[in-house]
């Protein structure tokens, strides 16, 4: 792959187009995927085409994505596997924000032990639980960095207001919040990570499929310029920002070889602009 790299934490360079493994699950992220042995394929596909950030959750299955990776890739061999704690499942689609400090704490142990790690190397928080201090959350993954159990921490769906605060307890290494040509409302955390070297990884950075389909709005721009419609997004992400790390999911690895492709595309400013100006009328 020829994407451009970042580094994480400011010591763990990963190249820039990432995967998101939560589409490797049953309907509703809930159970095993529809065809688990094409979910291996993709994962091991992703490395071999030098993919080497790979996000997921505990609650993704739940715990089904963390046990397809470990299946697939362990000892990962210089891929970041990045997880995340703090969401409850309850069944398919319900998702419920737990940030009980020892909660979060087991979920840790939990990830190690099912990923097979001694330090997991970005360790999320996926929301924070408005019942529980937000210092008491951050600071429980403080003090498991400090034991050496993650290496980075990261937020997810924060505002920048939130991501200042979390700063004053520890450092932040990565916010995850949703992203995509045509949903921008996450822009003032993105300034906020690009002034301050934090990366930045949009969620749904293909809408969950939209902004691939062939009758999209990315369709006559992607046509003029010889990519697909989903290239076209992922590339655009890509060029937004220095600190962006997009982490499109499939659960096919047809999909997956296009889009680690649109890595490859380089978009002219003018081709950045009319982008962003056909996706702000979209969203
Ligand atoms: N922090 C959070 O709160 C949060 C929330 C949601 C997701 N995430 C993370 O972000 C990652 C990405 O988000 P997402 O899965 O919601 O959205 P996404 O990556 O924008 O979309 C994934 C969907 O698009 C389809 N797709 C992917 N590539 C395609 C292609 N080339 N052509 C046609 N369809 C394609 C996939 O279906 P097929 O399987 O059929 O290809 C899948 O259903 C997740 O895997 C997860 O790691 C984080």
């Amino acid at each position: 792959m020829t994407s451009p790299t970042f580094a994480l934490g400011g010591d763990l360079t990963v190249n820039r187009l990432g995967f998101g493994a939560m589409r490797l699950t049953g309907k509703g992220v809930w159970g095993p995927p529809a065809d688990r042995d094409e979910c291996l394929r993709v994962l091991r596909r992703a490395v071999e085409l030098g993919v080497d950030f790979i996000d997921t959750a505990d609650s993704y299955g739940p715990y089904v994505s963390e046990d397809l990776i470990r299946d697939a890739l362990h000892p990962y061999d210089g891929v970041v596997v990045a997880t995340k704690a703090g969401l409850l499942r309850t069944g398919p689609d319900d998702w419920t924000p737990l940030g009980f400090p020892a909660y979060l704490r087991q979920e840790c142990e939990m990830s190690l032990r099912r990923l097979g790690v001694d330090t997991i190397e970005l360790f999320q928080l996926h929301r924070i639980d408005s019942k529980f201090p937000a210092e008491d959350q951050v600071g429980e993954l403080l003090k498991l960095q400090q034991e050496g159990k993650i290496r980075h921490i990261g937020l997810s769906e924060v505002t920048a207001e939130q991501l200042a605060a979390a700063r004053a307890v520890a450092p932040i290494a990565s916010v995850q919040n949703m992203y995509n040509l045509t949903m921008r409302a996450a822009e003032p955390v993105l300034d906020v990570c690009e002034s301050e070297g934090i990366a930045f990884i949009p969620w749904f950075p293909l809408a969950a499929g939209p902004l691939a389909a062939s009758d999209g709005p990315l369709q006559r721009i992607a046509a003029d310029h010889g990519a697909s419609p989903s290239q076209l997004a992922l590339a655009w992400l890509l060029k937004r920002s220095p600190v962006m790390l997009p982490i499109p999911g499939t659960s096919k690895v047809a999909h997956l070889e296009e889009n680690v492709a649109a890595a490859r595309i380089e978009l002219t400013d003018a081709e950045f602009e009319t982008l962003s100006k056909a996706g702000a009328a979209q969203g």
